[in-house]
């Protein structure tokens, strides 16, 4: 494996992904990571991550130089190299300007990280300061224009650096250099796969957890499902899933879940009927965030309750993303930070006294689809559009009563229908119905009616942090008005959403 230091850079998420993208597994770590831990991971490379700051900046990471002792190959990236340098003896210049995008790159030697690169190539710079001299045993092994030490490297100690970024798509040899120093450098096989990955796990969870019992919150998404299909393959009976229907799920939804998880992948589920005790609590409620808090609340009590009746329960486990446990570790800001506080509702109750288990905090969504195929876990589950944990209360504007959900659930599921059969469901990265608070008048055969209306959001997005309204066909669109209107008893009038994210949000609420 192959452990990232991570020095706050943007691009952090990026070097992993394309370190696993060679089938090499890696992990990002701070630079206080703890020794006996590094050595427990037995890397065989360790990469200096980029970062923001310059290294003669009060406060700027810095990790013990140690490392640079523990006699395997280390790439310094950015900051990661300036660190590396400046640690070992050489000299680093401030700079009050930052050198940004593409430059030439000349290559002086055709070996270690450029070996096979066939000559000299181009280079992403993103850097303010440059270094300026090199420690005793350190060559230029490249430059650019305006960086006489773009790259550099000390064979014998096997350390090596590079100013510029290899891992973004603006440096086009990036992959190879990566490659040569995953493969050449480091001795790394790449065998890294989802079936290695999901043994490795099973046996962790087996021995982490021996014969104790385990307790999962089961939404029916992606992430909850493939872990409990992962734990389920480590300890059979011993898991036990929590299903809360908090009665704002989609048409069928709760009765899909409890056939497909019980009886077809044959899992211990616990189905908890509570919504009855959801709409109580969310009667006569109309704003946003207040619905949103008694969700959270209601949701918890409901599963604490639930929970205490499984006895000898010791494990909680989680479906945590790694996106979410970089987040919540980048100790240094950065564009990664921003923590999406609403959309944790749901998490678990901290006075509860169970022992997390998160088998999949180190993967990535994609990665976490390829663990459900392998695990055996259907299409249609693999390639949900995400749900929000609060459903259609947030998709009903105003106040929620059966009758809207009961409105709410026909055309949603008339709009998934029609999307599915036009093949855009997996193209889109949410499609749904919103149901308004107003209503207007129309006319049906001969009579004039004053009915609600429900407006379609279907977007595009990589990550919804940024959101774009999908161009869906006129004739879909029309295809889905159409239906909507003639099946639905108490809808009217359609809208297309066509607003992006920002400054619109995804949802409506
Ligand atoms: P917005 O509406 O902020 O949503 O653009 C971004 C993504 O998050 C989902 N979302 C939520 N998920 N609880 C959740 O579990 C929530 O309260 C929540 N609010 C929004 C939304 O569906 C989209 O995928």
């Amino acid at each position: 494996m192959i452990l990232i230091i991570d020095f706050g850079s943007q691009y952090n998420q990026l070097i992993a992904r394309r370190i696993r993208e060679a089938r090499v597994y890696c992990q990002i770590e701070p630079p206080w990571v703890d020794w006996a831990y590094i050595r427990s991971l037995k890397p065989q490379g360790i990469i200096l991550s980029g970062g923001p700051s310059s290294i003669y900046e009060k406060g700027s990471p810095q990790m013990d130089p140690a490392v640079f002792q523990l006699g395997i190959p280390i790439l310094g990236i950015c900051y990661g190299m300036q660190f590396m340098i400046n640690a070992l003896g050489g000299v680093v210049e401030r700079a009050d300007k930052r050198e940004y995008g593409f430059a030439d790159l000349y290559i002086k030697q055709e070996k270690g990280l450029f070996e096979n690169l066939g000559g000299s190539t181009s280079c992403w710079m993103s850097h303010g300061d440059s270094i300026v001299k090199l420690p005793k045993g350190f060559v230029t092994t490249a430059s650019t224009d305006n960086t006489p030490i773009a790259a550099t490297a000390n064979s014998d100690k096997q350390l090596y650096g590079l100013q510029f970024h290899p891992e973004v798509a603006h440096t086009p040899k990036g992959r190879r250099m990566l490659d040569n120093f995953l493969f050449k450098l480091c001795g790394c096989t790449p065998d890294w796969t989802m079936k290695s990955f999901a043994r490795e796990s099973i046996r962790q969870i087996q021995d982490a957890v021996g014969d104790k019992k385990i307790i999962l919150g089961l939404s029916g998404g992606v992430d909850s499902s493939v872990t409990a299909l992962l734990i389920h393959r480590a300890v059979g009976k011993n898991l036990t899933c929590i299903v809360v229907d908090n009665g704002l799920l989609r048409l069928n939804e709760a009765r899909r879940l409890k056939t497909m998880f019980g009886r077809h992948l044959k899992i211990n589920i616990r189905y908890v009927n509570a919504a009855g005790r959801f709409l109580t609590a969310l009667s006569g409620i109309i704003d946003p965030e207040k619905k949103r808090k008694i969700i959270g609340k209601t949701f918890m009590e409901v599963f604490e309750a639930e929970a205490q009746k499984i006895k000898n329960a010791e494990f909680l486990a989680q479906g945590t993303l790694y996106p979410d446990v970089i987040e919540s570790q980048s100790a240094f800001g950065g564009p990664t930070s921003v923590i999406k506080s609403h959309h944790n509702v749901g998490g678990l109750p901290k006075k509860m006294k169970f022992k997390l288990i998160e088998p999949l905090r180190f993967l990535f969504k994609d990665e976490v689809r390829k663990l459900g195929a392998e695990l055996g876990l259907p299409k249609e589950l693999i390639w949900r559009q995400p749900f929000p944990g609060p459903g259609l209360a947030i998709r009903i504007i105003g106040e929620i009563t059966q009758k809207r959900l009961a409105i709410l659930r026909k055309v949603d599921a008339i709009l998934l229908e029609e999307i599915k059969t036009a093949g855009y469901y997996k193209k889109l990265w949410q499609s749904f119905a919103v149901l308004l608070p107003i209503k207007s008048v129309g006319v049906m055969g001969d009579r004039r009616t004053y009915e609600n209306i429900a407006a379609i959001r279907a977007v595009t997005s990589k990550d919804a942090m940024t959101a774009d309204w999908a161009r869906l066909p006129h004739k879909l669109l029309n295809r889905i008005s159409n239906r909507i209107i003639n099946e639905v008893n108490g809808v009217n009038r359609v809208v297309y959403d066509i607003s992006s994210k920002p400054p619109s949000t995804i949802e409506w609420e």
